[in-house]
């Protein structure tokens, strides 16, 4: 989507707070219709929004829940025929007493699951619905926020395995989607994005000691994210990227 291209119609998944909450920020003025989803309950400042603009949608969505995705969707399609960007924007790495494993001593298979429930196999069931809102002849994007340390291939570094192997789950069933897409709805480019380290919840725990340009403000992550969304060609579905557009390996 581009500022130039009017009756946009946007879905952000996971835009309660945080890089979900800071895209409907920035697509509002540009889109006709944006669709915004949170888990349970509509924090203050989307719900602010929300009053404030007419064309924006407050639906709950939690993920790990199939029915809601695809009763949500449904709603959505007795509003508009056509979705035209879709950004799956839902992803945890501390949940209560789910904290980052620094060791294998620390795996507990219950955390590895949920793991991968909200971070890999929400992104897959929402594909899976949503392919009669994207499937018409305009161009669409369905995008979801990655995360470099998913990167098979760059793990240096170790630890933090149920994160890790989420994202990396998370990207073989989103470039696995991208094959079918390209046969069923050719016209949408499929993407996973990393956003960089952006100063937000999932992040807050483990900013001491980052340099300050390496800590990207919500808005600086959206546009950067934005820009990259913009400049995808149908050649590049089911491809990795980082914020300025470069590629990742898988
Ligand atoms: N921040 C970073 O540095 C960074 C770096 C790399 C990748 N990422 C990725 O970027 C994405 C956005 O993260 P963020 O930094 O914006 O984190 P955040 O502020 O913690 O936001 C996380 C979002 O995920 C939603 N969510 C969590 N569990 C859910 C569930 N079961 N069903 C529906 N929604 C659920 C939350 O919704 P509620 O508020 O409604 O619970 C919230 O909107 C994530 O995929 C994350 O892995 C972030």
């Amino acid at each position: 989507m581009t500022s130039q291209t009017p009756d946009q119609t946007v879905l952000v998944v996971g835009a309660n707070r945080g890089i979900g909450y800071g895209f409907v920020q920035q697509l509002l003025p540009q889109a006709s219709q944006i669709y915004a989803t949170y888990r349970q309950i509509a924090s203050p400042e989307l719900t602010e929004l929300a009053a404030q603009s007419p064309q924006l949608h407050l639906l709950p969505m939690d993920i790990t829940d199939e029915a809601q995705i695809s009763s949500g969707l449904a709603q959505i399609r007795r509003q508009v025929e056509r979705l035209h960007l879709v950004i799956y924007c839902v992803g945890f790495l501390h949940e209560g007493e789910i904290q980052p494993e620094k060791s294998l001593q620390q795996i507990q298979p219950a955390h590895l699951l949920r793991y991968f429930e909200v971070n890999s196999i929400g992104a897959v069931l929402l594909a899976k619905h949503l392919i009669p809102l994207l499937k018409h002849p305009e161009r669409s994007v369905l995008a979801c926020i990655s995360a470099k340390i998913g990167s098979i291939t760059d793990n240096q570094s170790g630890g933090w395995y149920g994160y890790r192997a989420s994202k990396a789950a998370l990207n073989m069933l989103m470039r696995t989607a991208a094959l079918e897409y390209s046969r069923k709805s050719p016209k949408t480019i499929v993407a996973m994005l990393h956003p960089g380290t952006t100063d937000t919840r999932l992040s807050a725990p483990f900013q001491r000691g980052l340099l300050p340009d390496k800590l990207f403000s919500v808005e600086r992550t959206v546009q950067q994210l934005l820009a990259v969304m913009d400049g995808l060609q149908p050649e590049q579905s089911g491809e990795f990227f980082t914020w300025d557009g470069s590629p990742l390996p898988f």
